[in-house]
């Protein structure tokens, strides 16, 4: 084999992840031993290098959520209003804090429909019941689903039906107390209250064991809530969507452009730098060494790879520009490496050996749109055609997509005529992430192990060093290595 920089830095050819494969090392510890701790930007860690596209189609609160409690991170798309994607990112940031500080709440005259309008907006079961109906206000109940399930009735008052025997905590209660109380009492919900009986918080049971399920979920270091990223544009009223997130607790920004080396993106980034230093900012998309250099020595905090490899572009095509992935993962991740600076290697992954190649190119993380699309968290509902499950999938910059407002990714504020750089398609039903993610995690691990490195850090000293060793396949070779010769009879084989 030959080290990336023989392969890579020719400079006359561009390669795909499909024209590159890793030559195998030696194998020396469990797959379960591989650890995938990575970074998405200079001061966010991850525990797994994994995160969803900001696309209509992939990620809102319901994809972040669970990127994040898996270890990954989520980018809430902004093909929206300011005030919807404010209220998306407020839903990861409130999804599992300890102490739930602002519960919804409910006063005795509300109803039955008025408990189940708020299950079915919020998800949430057993809410409290006070005197005014308002946090703060003396506590007097609580309705559950058990309370409520039998009666057919929606008009009947929660006056009537709620459960007036508690168990409640003291204000001041440490977390650790809060939860021996949930599980000795074997109560849904534990209600805070102060010396007056007043409701000023609750702790939920489902808290205690999602905090058990996923212990690797992406997580910031004092209040232990889910970190989340957004993105923006680069227009002037993007500053107002900027801040609007930012009320709200957001973790990351992406700077969202299909081209980022612009005065645009350079104006955007020393703004927010400016106003809120604390803020980490992706920039991009980029795939050539001087375009990063400008957005590196500019601050950006992360870089995100890839132009034109998504499933859905067509930016290569209608733009002629762009890079194969696997180059413009290696090229870029080279430079940012020197500079301190994480890199996501973002789209045209169809298979967990893309997530692997994109790792051993150098990137820190990759990004996904298409593989997470047609899971139940991803935005829309599933439909069948043909017989097969599918869900919506678009390119941002698709026809579709820009009549709903994505335009800004893919033009500068003065063009009149758009010319899409993406299409509309669907994919097929890929279930919960629940399942998915940890599914797509073992296999990453699969093929660490088979690599011989035990961590992305060892993948990468190998990689620098010349050690991780890579070949071209050729036409051929390609064949050969994905399914062939076989007759297939069968829709899910094909
Ligand atoms: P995958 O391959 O994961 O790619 O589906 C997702 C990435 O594709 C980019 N993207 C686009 N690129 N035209 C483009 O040229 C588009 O309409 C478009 N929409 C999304 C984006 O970087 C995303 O993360």
């Amino acid at each position: 084999g030959a080290a990336a920089a023989e392969v890579f830095e020719s400079g006359a050819t561009g390669y795909a992840y499909n024209d590159i494969i890793l030559l195998p090392g030696h194998v020396y510890f469990a797959a379960d031993d591989v650890r995938l701790d990575s970074r998405v930007s200079r001061s966010i860690p991850l525990k797994t290098p994994l995160v969803s596209s900001p696309m209509d189609t992939v990620t809102e609160s319901a994809m972040a959520i669970h990127m994040a409690l898996q270890g990954g991170l989520g980018f809430v798309h902004y093909n929206n209003t300011v005030r919807e994607q404010k209220k998306e990112v407020d839903r990861v940031k409130r999804y599992e804090s300890g102490f739930i500080t602002d519960p919804k709440t409910l006063a005795p005259h509300h109803t039955i429909a008025d408990a189940r309008d708020i299950k079915a907006r919020y998800g949430f079961q057993g809410i409290p019941v006070t005197e005014d109906g308002r946090m703060g206000s003396r506590l007097l109940g609580i309705v559950s689903n058990r309370d409520i399930e039998f009666i057919r009735d929606p008009q009947v008052r929660l006056g009537d039906v709620m459960t007036r025997e508690l168990v409640t905590a003291r204000e001041g209660v440490t977390l650790e107390e809060a939860y021996a109380i949930v599980k000795e009492s074997k109560k849904g919900k534990l209600p805070i209250v102060n010396g007056r009986g007043e409701l000023v918080g609750l702790v939920a049971r489902t808290d205690i064991l999602k905090s058990r399920d996923f212990p690797n979920s992406t997580k910031d270091k004092v209040g232990k809530r889910l970190l989340c990223g957004a993105a923006i544009g680069t227009r002037p009223e993007d500053r107002d969507r900027l801040d609007a997130l930012v009320e709200v607790g957001v973790d990351a920004i992406v700077l969202d452009s299909s081209q980022g080396d612009s005065t645009y993106q350079l104006d955007m980034l020393r703004y927010i730098k400016n106003r809120h230093a604390h803020l980490d900012v992706i920039c991009g998309n980029v795939v050539t060494r001087s375009q990063a250099y400008h957005l590196i020595r500019a601050g950006a905090d992360g870089l995100r790879i890839g132009m034109g490899c998504g499933s859905i572009c067509t930016t290569q095509e209608v733009m002629a520009c762009g890079r194969p992935q696997a180059t413009a993962v290696y090229m870029v991740s080279q430079l940012a490496r020197e500079h301190g600076v994480p890199t996501i290697a973002d789209g045209g992954v169809s298979s967990i050996g893309h997530i692997i190649k994109g790792l051993s190119c150098g990137a820190s993380c990759v990004m996904m749109g298409s593989m997470l699309a047609g899971t139940d968290e991803a935005p829309g509902e599933y439909f069948y055609k043909d017989g097969v499950r599918l869900k919506k999938y678009r390119g941002m910059g698709s026809m579709e997509a820009m009549k709903q407002g994505s335009a800004v990714r893919y033009f500068s504020e003065d063009d009149r005529v758009r010319v899409a750089q993406g299409v509309s398609g669907a994919v097929i039903d890929k279930g919960s992430l629940r399942r998915y993610l940890p599914y797509l995690i073992q296999g990453v691990k699969h093929g660490f192990q088979d690599l011989g490195v035990l961590s992305l850090q060892e993948l990468h000293q190998r990689l620098y060093e010349g050690r991780l060793r890579f070949q071209v396949r050729t036409p051929a070779g390609q064949m050969e290595g994905s399914v062939h010769s076989l007759y297939t009879y069968e829709r899910s084989a094909v």
